[in-house]
């Protein structure tokens, strides 16, 4: 016979699960090229004559077995070579569209890493028409606020991201803000400081990624030279006091992604992820997938592998939703509605 404890227990649980699964989202940390699915990926391949180093979906999924930041980033920059055309841009951008409004997600900003395809010949032009056409398009259809990110490869040099930057200005109106990604470590966020400040003249806000494989000095350089407005990962903070109290006394958020930082090794397991110390430290810390198709989950499964790991309730998961939608670039009225829709669903489940 089941015991009443035992009977329960799947119960609670899938409560919370249906909670993660139904409620109103926002994602603020997603790069658009880490969006692509093998199956996508191999039929642009096909549709443009590009070869790849893997001709099937389970040879593709089978290379990514990474074992660093640089055994992904050298997959993901060869699966990124399949997009040459502004049709490319666009399917890709929005097949992830469809995907989270099946997820409940109203509100995202998208990454877009544009040096690598201006690198390969691709005009900027084709790459942000691309990508910007889909998220119209997915605006009107999905009932979804969406913002768009250009990010500076940090590998390459200073001047590259300034050349970068002029290059935009024309599409002003089409961004809300410049990132900092690729490898961390070597490239500190100084290196960038001359391009982040004429971004912010230009009116735009600006994020970095930062303290994710890099140390917690990164993380300050990010807030005091480049004036970040958030932290992508961040989660090296908490070896560092004075930044924990930093972050917390301006509610600077941090957008984590726990599949990636497992599948990146930044942490051996889920069970070790930091997440739920950061949230009780009182952080505005946000759930979000990186690059799903390369790290086994969308944003729902990032709340639920989390959820299920370190054992978080319904006030958790409702302060984590709650932190996205305030640490959204979004005007005051949409977030206002965004965070009541959020807390109507909550009081009722
Ligand atoms: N980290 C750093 N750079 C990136 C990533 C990431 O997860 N994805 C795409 N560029
Ligand atoms: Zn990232």
């Amino acid at each position: 016979m089941i015991s009443p404890e035992t009977a329960r227990a799947p119960v609670r649980r899938s409560t919370v699960e249906a909670l993660i699964r139904n409620m109103p989202k926002a994602e603020l940390h997603l790069h658009i090229e880490g969006t692509l699915e093998p199956e996508l990926m191999l039929s642009l391949a096909e549709r443009n004559g590009v070869s790849l180093g893997f001709g099937t979906v389970e040879e593709a999924r089978k290379a990514y077995a990474f074992t660093d930041m640089q055994s992904f980033l050298d997959i993901y920059y060869e699966g990124a070579r399949v997009l040459l055309k502004e049709q490319d841009f666009y399917d890709m951008t929005w097949a992830y569209l469809e995907r989270v409004h099946a997820e409940n997600v109203r509100h995202v900003e998208i990454f877009f890493d544009p040096q690598a395809h201006t690198d390969r010949g691709v005009a900027f032009e084709t790459v942000i028409s691309g990508i910007h056409h889909a998220l119209i398009d997915g605006e009107e259809q999905f009932d979804m606020s969406t913002g768009l990110i250009m990010c500076f490869l940090r590998h390459l040099s200073a001047a590259a991201a300034r050349e970068t930057l002029q290059r935009v200005l024309p599409y002003r109106n089409w961004i809300v803000g410049v990132g900092l990604d690729s490898s961390e470590v070597g490239h500190p966020p100084e290196k960038f400081k001359v391009v982040f400040d004429e971004a912010r003249d230009a009116g735009l806000l600006a994020v970095a990624h930062a303290g994710e494989e890099g140390p917690p000095e990164y993380v300050w350089q990010a807030l005091e030279l480049l004036r970040v407005k958030r932290i992508d990962h961040g989660v090296r903070c908490i070896e560092d006091e004075r930044l924990v109290q930093r972050l917390k006394e301006e509610r600077i958020p941090l957008t984590v992604c726990p599949l990636s930082n497992v599948r990146l090794r930044v942490f051996d397991t889920i069970d070790d992820h930091n997440i739920k110390q950061i949230l009780d430290r009182g952080l505005c810390v946000t759930v979000n997938s990186d690059d799903p198709a390369y790290f086994g989950g969308y944003i729902t499964e990032n709340f639920l592998a989390v959820q299920r790991a370190l054992n978080l309730g319904k006030e958790d998961i409702h302060r984590l939703g709650r932190n996205a939608f305030e640490a959204a670039f979004l005007d005051e009225e949409r977030k206002h509605a965004l965070i009541g829709m959020l807390e109507r669903f909550m009081e009722r489940h």
